[in-house]
């Protein structure tokens, strides 16, 4: 039995459509049957994956910026959402560096505005709100954190995005958790890789533009260690929250952490290495001196609580994670920008025994 039928000619409003993650789950959604309207502010890069996926080119799409209370009010109220998935926002920590009062806006307010939007509804609506690991305290810690540690980030990006879930937790306990037409969840991811991702500063996006141009690329730091976790298995965990929200009405106003299940930390040069079976071509070099932006440590996530109530894990080990990345990039500028994200969607759930 196919689960995600569920999502079949149901009205599913995301914000964030056009960005990387917002372009696979629009994808996925329809492939599902949604009838899907999406809302962003713009094309966060070029190429955009969105742009460039011929399945997306019929979605209904408004261009608007979640800044703004009333267009946005209007829009959901009059197409009357079964669901909602809320993605947009500025999504980058070194453009938050330079532009914190817009990420303040974009992160904080927008979702702000969504959650006074949902105060007033009164249809029976199940709403996924994305943030981010970034939203807790930092403090450099080698243990897995857990949805109730501290939240606060250090930079504009991520103090946005704490500041955001604030104002979830107080909408909720003020008004949301007193009405019974609305079920929503908080869900925290961290960084996740995949084809059609091209934004700065980002490894495999930099890996990718350089090695497209026939040049090595230039690596910070060899040994740092990432979540390796790939787009669609993030993705598939917003669907489940998304269908147990319809189910399990314990889990309203949780929040979750979407985080990979391999114990293992993988570092940077294994996954070039691991590249580079699939991609023989490819090069890179360490960067000498670096006057970059301070990175933050490793921030792992505990998932256990979300293993618990959705079932929901990684499923993909660390060499298919990099191989589905790296084989969706070759196919693009090998094969004149040939997309494969369906088939790589398709391949994923059959994974669970799911024919699309
Ligand atoms: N990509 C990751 O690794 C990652 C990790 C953790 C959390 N997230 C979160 O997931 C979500 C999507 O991230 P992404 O990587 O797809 O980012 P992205 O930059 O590719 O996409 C962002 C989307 O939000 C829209 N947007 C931005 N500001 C807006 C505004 N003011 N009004 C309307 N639309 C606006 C953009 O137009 C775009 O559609 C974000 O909330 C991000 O914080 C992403």
């Amino acid at each position: 039995m196919n689960k995600f039928k569920i999502f079949n000619k149901k009205k599913i409003l995301i914000t964030g459509h056009t960005g990387f993650k917002g372009s696979w789950l629009t994808l996925c959604l329809k492939l599902f049957g949604a009838k899907i309207l999406g809302i962003s502010k713009n094309f966060t890069s070029n190429p955009s994956h969105y742009k460039l996926c011929p399945e997306l080119k019929k979605v209904k799409s408004i261009k608007l910026d979640i800044k703004e209370l009333i267009k946005f009010r209007k829009i959901v109220n009059k197409f009357k959402p079964d669901y909602i998935f809320h993605l947009a926002a500025q999504a980058y920590v070194k453009k938050s560096l330079n532009d914190p009062i817009d990420t303040w806006k974009s992160n904080t307010l927008g979702t702000l505005n969504l959650l006074e939007i949902l105060r007033h509804y009164k249809k029976k609506i199940n709403v996924v709100i994305i943030t981010s690991d970034k939203v807790y305290y930092n403090v450099e810690k080698k243990e897995a954190y857990k949805e109730s540690d501290t939240l606060g980030g250090k930079d504009p990006y991520s103090a946005s995005k704490a500041g955001a879930e604030i104002a979830i937790k107080s909408y909720y306990e003020s008004y949301l958790r007193h009405k019974k037409n609305i079920y929503f969840a908080v869900a925290r991811a961290g960084n996740v890789i995949g084809g059609g991702d091209w934004s700065n500063d980002r490894l495999i996006p930099d890996c990718v533009k350089a090695w497209s141009k026939n040049k090595p690329v230039m690596i910070r730091n060899l040994s740092s260690t990432r979540p390796w976790q790939h787009v669609i298995e993030v993705i598939n965990g917003y669907l489940e929250l998304a269908i147990k929200l319809n189910k399990k009405k314990n889990i309203n106003g949780e929040t979750f952490n979407f985080g990979p299940s391999t114990k293992k930390n993988y570092k940077v040069e294994d996954c070039l290495k691991e590249i580079k079976k699939n991609w023989p071509d490819v090069k890179w070099k360490k960067e000498k001196k670096t006057n970059r932006f301070k990175e933050a440590g490793l921030l792992k996530l505990d998932s256990k609580k979300t293993l618990k109530h959705l079932n929901w894990k990684t499923i993909m080990p660390f060499n298919e994670t990099i191989k589905f990345t790296s084989e969706w990039y070759k196919n693009f500028y090998n094969n004149k920008a040939q997309i494969i994200t369906v088939r790589q969607i398709k391949k994923y759930y059959q994974k669970f025994n799911i024919n699309i």
